[in-house]
């Protein structure tokens, strides 16, 4: 059904190559030059894989060096470490310095944060070598998911490892030297596949899109599908509703109030929520409003205390991996779980009530609220009528 009009679009794209050799600029893409040990500009790859260099650019992975959020938890790192954050931080933020030992970020390639030729030269993860978990193989040679491949561009290595959560793992999961799992993304998806759950991270970070792997006019690819490189995270309102369902179960009168009672359950993440580092947040709200305009308010938070040295909480991401000592609590909703959180409010049995439960995603990386992220990403309200009302 899909593949037909893609059909139409393809052979399109194809005149429009013919047609333009006369008059447009038809020079085939640069010929890379593969030196070992050396990586390449993400500009060339995307000169043949145009569709998927396009997805890549708007990614977090693609800022991940450049960034002005992380730069200044980046600086405020080095600052307190004296430079110590340097080799810790850039491991995962500007990974091609584990080859190359460009710590100061002169190469326009460090800058590129985690690029295709990082990706396509890692052939599998070890964490036995916790400092730097990558078993790399850079030059000639892209592995990919692609079993039968065929480039002039560069040799193609067929790479099932690509399509196992192990790709991601090198970075998404982090212990740091005091023996704190900051990161547990990887580990947290390890317990979903336990309780039964069969998604892989690429499964749901990467669906397949309708694009060309490569640009028609330098080959024709039967198949329309690529692995969207985008990989939407907690930044992307669509992520977010996938993950949690909301619901207001139960409002009651009591002598006491308004008792309320709200089930959240997280149904579409493969990992906790929130996931990654324990500056995230996800609050629930619960407000009522009264036919009077009074105004009721209670919340939830879903998220880890982490605490430093001497027991204090850990709210900055630049202090998080070097002085973090111990998880003090973890709130967060596990792979299938469901809650009930059950409120309380003194809300008066003789006015109406409006009572809307909303889930916020809250990141504030810095703690400042310059830089925060506050997302409202659901949302459900129920009326209630006053009691007398309800009476014949
Ligand atoms: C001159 C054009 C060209 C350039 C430049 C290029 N590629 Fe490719 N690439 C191709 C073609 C053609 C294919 C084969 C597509 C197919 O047969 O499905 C391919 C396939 C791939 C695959 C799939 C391999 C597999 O077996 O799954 C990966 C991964 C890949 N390229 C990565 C890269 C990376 C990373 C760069 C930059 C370092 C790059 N490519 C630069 C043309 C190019
Ligand atoms: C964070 C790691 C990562 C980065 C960065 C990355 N890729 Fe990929 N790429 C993957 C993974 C993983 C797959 C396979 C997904 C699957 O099959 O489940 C893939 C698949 C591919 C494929 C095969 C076609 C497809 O979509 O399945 C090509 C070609 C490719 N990538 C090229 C690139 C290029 C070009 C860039 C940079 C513009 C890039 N990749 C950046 C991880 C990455
Ligand atoms: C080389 C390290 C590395 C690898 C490999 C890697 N990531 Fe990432 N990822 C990062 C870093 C660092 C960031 C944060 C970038 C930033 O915002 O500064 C990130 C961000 C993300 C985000 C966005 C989170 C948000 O806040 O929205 C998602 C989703 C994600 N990665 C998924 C994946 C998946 C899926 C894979 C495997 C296919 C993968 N990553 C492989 C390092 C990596
Ligand atoms: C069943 C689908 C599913 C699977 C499997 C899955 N994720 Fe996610 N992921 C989500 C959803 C939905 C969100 C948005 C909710 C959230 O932010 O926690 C998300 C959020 C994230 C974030 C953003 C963190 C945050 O909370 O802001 C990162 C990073 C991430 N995932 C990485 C991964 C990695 C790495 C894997 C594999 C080890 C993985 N995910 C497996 C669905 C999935
Ligand atoms: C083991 C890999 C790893 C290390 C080491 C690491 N990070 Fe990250 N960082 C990530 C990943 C993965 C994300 C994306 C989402 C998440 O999991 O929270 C991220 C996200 C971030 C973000 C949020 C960026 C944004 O735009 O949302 C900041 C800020 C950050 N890291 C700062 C640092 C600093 C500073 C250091 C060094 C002290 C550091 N990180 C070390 C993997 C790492």
């Amino acid at each position: 059904m899909i593949r037909r009009p893609m059909v139409i679009l393809t052979a399109l794209s194809a005149t429009l190559a013919i047609g333009g050799l006369a008059c447009r600029r038809s020079e085939p893409p640069p010929k890379i030059e593969f030196v070992p040990g050396q990586f390449v500009s993400a500009k060339k790859c995307g000169a043949c894989h145009k569709d998927i260099y396009r997805a890549w650019r708007q990614s977090l992975h693609a800022a991940a060096t450049e960034d002005p959020i992380f730069r200044k938890s980046y600086e405020d790192a080095l600052e307190l470490t004296h430079g110590q954050a340097k080799r810790l931080c850039l491991t995962c933020h500007a990974p091609t310095v584990v080859v190359t030992g460009d710590y100061d970020l002169t190469q326009p390639v460090t800058r590129e944060g985690i690029n295709c030729d990082f990706c396509h030269s890692l052939k599998g993860t070890d964490f036995s070598q916790p400092q730097s978990p990558f078993v790399l193989d850079v030059g000639a040679t892209k592995y990919g998911p692609v079993p039968d491949a065929a480039s002039t561009g560069h040799q193609v290595a067929y790479s099932p490892f690509h399509t196992t959560a192990l790709h991601c793992a090198g970075c998404h999961q982090y212990r740091n030297a005091h023996g704190v799992e900051l990161l547990s993304t990887y580990a947290e998806w390890e317990q979903y596949t336990e309780r039964g759950g069969t998604k892989t991270c690429q499964q749901c970070h990467m669906p397949q899109v309708l694009a060309n792997i490569v640009d028609p006019k330098v080959k024709r690819v039967e198949g329309a599908f690529v692995n969207l490189h985008l990989m939407p995270g907690g930044h992307s309102r669509d992520q977010l509703v996938k993950s949690l369902r909301l619901r207001i179960m139960e409002m009651t009168r009591t002598p006491k109030g308004l008792r309320v009672k709200v089930k959240v359950k997280n149904v579409g993440a493969g990992h906790m929520v929130p996931t990654g580092s324990p500056t995230r947040k996800v609050i629930l709200n619960l407000d009522v409003s009264t036919g009077s305009g009074r105004r009721f308010h209670a919340d939830r938070l879903y998220q880890r205390i982490v605490l430093d040295e001497r027991g204090r909480p850990i709210r900055k991401d630049s202090r998080m991996f070097t002085e973090a000592r111990r998880i003090e609590r973890d709130t967060r909703l596990a792979p299938g779980e469901e809650r009930i959180e059950e409120f309380l409010l003194p809300v008066p049995a003789s006015e109406n009530a409006k009572v809307t439960a909303t889930l916020t995603y809250f990141y504030s990386p810095h703690d400042r609220p310059e830089t925060e992220t506050r997302i409202d990403f659901m949302t459900e309200t129920k009326q209630l009528l006053a009691r007398w009302e309800r009476q014949p």
